[in-house]
């Protein structure tokens, strides 16, 4: 028997009741000089500051009461204990596992997740360390210069992000690139330049797919293997310029990779989660093994702190618990990302994909469609550019958008004054949206020229917003936020009933590129739309090739 929807439940029904009358953000922090202290939260060097959300007490316990009712606690267990939670697809998800200090065991059947994940860790640092040292050598026995990173989505959008917010750990003088796109000018743009500088032979290409069969990459990956054969790379010194990272060690071997240059995971990690796997090989050549273990042990704080703090103080639990209020009870179907920090530019992008390709799903697990929102959609720019943007419709714009502020204190850049004029900015942001700006108060501020000026300059405030504090952007603190949001979109998903670990909205995509593609090259096929066809024949006929 299917299990009842979240929404028939009682505690779903007060929450409805409660959204209905939500107060407003000025009489909650007019009525309560604590509310800061009251609605804030620290756990792994992460501060998590949400008394900007329209959240009082009986609401936030009536939140709670949400989350026991739908089990988080014992889920979140049978998670963690590595039990088969993706149930469409049979898995256990066990990123978990990636970042359990050394020593440490953890069996999924008859595999010891943690001891493997542990030896493939070592495999990648003695690697790493042979590139940044300078043994690992070119076909023309020169050092390397360029890591070309070959993948998309998961093995794609952690590796870049982490290696871009993580500049300042990088002790090589390596060059990064990552290439993702089957549009052939990602890649050519990049080894023209590598071309122009005559160091094709200091390339290291890294083939990262965990299926190994993403056309993106496998056409990225032969296009790369060809050029440098084209540029004087003998065949036999390819595996000198060419590893692997993936799940299917056959095929990469089958493409030709060498067995001792393919770095193994699993089918328990899924690619959104997988930087913390070999995925991540990119970010250990960039800033080395220790700096990664760092990174590693950050996310394992806040797995602990997810594992053990009560729901009441539970970061994880908060953000997602907030993130439901806003969506089902208040009816704000975005979220919008503000890193306040130029190096988690990428950071958008990334929380795009773990969260919207977890959540965003219309049935629950057993295949029941659901009647609530479920994932909102995500999107951002760093802060203050997004001010100079976008940020118009979120003050004034008809439709309110929850805004998470990412902001950092320290200063890293030498730069006098900018970064106190960034946090500034950062803070002063979620004041306005909180806020706003009554009629009466522009008036007070002088009156402008006509009255019907006035209401121009009104702002409704009531804009919610998280903000998450960082001291400094560590690999540790950096590992902890991000764990943070992994393990929020896992309390959604078990809110909602939802699987957050499986993405059959990808498929139909791919099967249908197939059929286009045969179409373009003039195979006709099944039947298409009157569309796609006349879009087809118009690029067939500007290639004269006929309709
Ligand atoms: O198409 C979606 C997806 O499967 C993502 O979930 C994944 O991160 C990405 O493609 C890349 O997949 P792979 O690592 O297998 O090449």
């Amino acid at each position: 028997m299917n299990a009842p929807l979240v929404s028939t439940t009682s505690a779903w029904q007060s929450l409805k009741a409660l959204g209905a009358r939500a107060p407003s953000l000025r009489s909650l922090f007019h009525d309560d000089a604590e509310r800061f202290t009251r609605f804030s939260c620290e756990a792994a060097g992460v501060l998590l500051d949400y008394s900007k959300q329209r959240i009082d007490t009986a609401t936030r316990d009536a939140l709670l009461a949400l989350a026991r009712q739908q089990q988080v606690e014992a889920r979140r267990d049978a998670l963690l204990r590595g039990e088969p939670v993706n149930l469409t697809e049979g898995r256990a998800v066990l990123h978990t596992a990636l970042r359990l200090p050394a020593g440490s065991h953890l069996m999924v059947g008859t595999q010891d997740a943690a001891a493997d994940a542990a030896a493939v860790r070592a495999r990648v640092a003695a690697f790493a360390e042979s590139v940044r040292t300078g043994h690992w050598r070119g076909h023309r026995g020169r050092t390397m210069r360029h890591v070309i990173n070959l993948g998309i989505g998961g093995s794609d959008l952690g590796p870049q992000m982490v290696q871009l917010a993580l500049t300042p750990f990088a002790q090589s003088d390596l060059a990064f690139h990552f290439v993702s796109n089957v549009d052939g000018r990602h890649l050519a743009d990049v080894l023209a330049r590598i071309a122009a500088a005559d160091e094709a032979d200091r390339t290291l290409v890294i083939v990262a797919s965990k299926t190994f069969t993403t056309l993106e990459t496998m056409m990225n990956a032969h296009s790369a293997r060809n050029w440098l054969l084209a540029s004087g790379c003998p065949i036999d010194a390819l595996e000198q310029h060419v590893v692997a990272v993936s799940t299917n060690v056959s095929a990469a071997r089958a493409f030709g990779v060498a067995e001792q240059n393919v770095f193994p995971f699993w089918d328990w990690v899924g690619g959104r989660y997988s930087v913390w796997s070999a995925i991540g090989l990119a970010v250990v050549l960039a800033i080395g093994a220790p700096a990664f273990e760092a990174f590693l042990a950050g996310a394992h704080a806040m797995d602990q702190h997810f594992a053990q703090a009560p729901l009441e103080r539970n970061l994880p639990v908060l953000l997602a618990l907030i993130g439901i209020w806003n969506a089902n009870f208040l009816g704000h179907g975005a979220l919008s990302i503000a890193p306040y920090h130029q190096r988690l530019a990428r950071l958008p992008a990334y929380l795009q994909q773990l969260e919207m390709e977890s959540t965003g799903k219309r049935v629950t697990v057993d295949g029941q469609p659901v009647d609530y929102a479920t994932c909102p959609v995500l999107f951002g720019e760093p802060g203050t550019n997004g001010q100079h943007a976008y940020f118009q419709l979120l003050h004034q714009g008809t439709q309110p958008v929850p805004v998470d502020f990412i902001a950092v204190v320290d200063d890293d850049c030498g730069l006098p004054g900018h970064n106190d004029a960034l946090l500034a900015n950062c803070f002063a942001q979620s004041q306005a949206l909180a806020f706003g700006k009554t009629l009466d108060e522009v008036r007070a501020e002088g009156a402008p020229a006509a009255a019907w000026l006035a209401p121009h300059r009104t702002f409704p405030g009531d804009r919610p917003s998280n903000t998450l504090l960082l001291e400094a952007l560590t690999p540790g603190t950096l590992g902890a936020l991000l764990a943070l949001y992994e393990h929020k979109v896992f309390v959604q998903a078990t809110v909602w009933g939802i699987n957050a670990f499986d993405q059959w909205g990808v498929e139909l995509g791919k099967v249908l590129t197939k059929d286009v593609l045969g179409a373009l090259h003039g195979d006709l096929g099944p039947a298409l739309d009157g569309s796609t066809a006349g879009l087809i024949a118009r690029v067939r006929e500007r290639r004269g090739l006929g309709k």
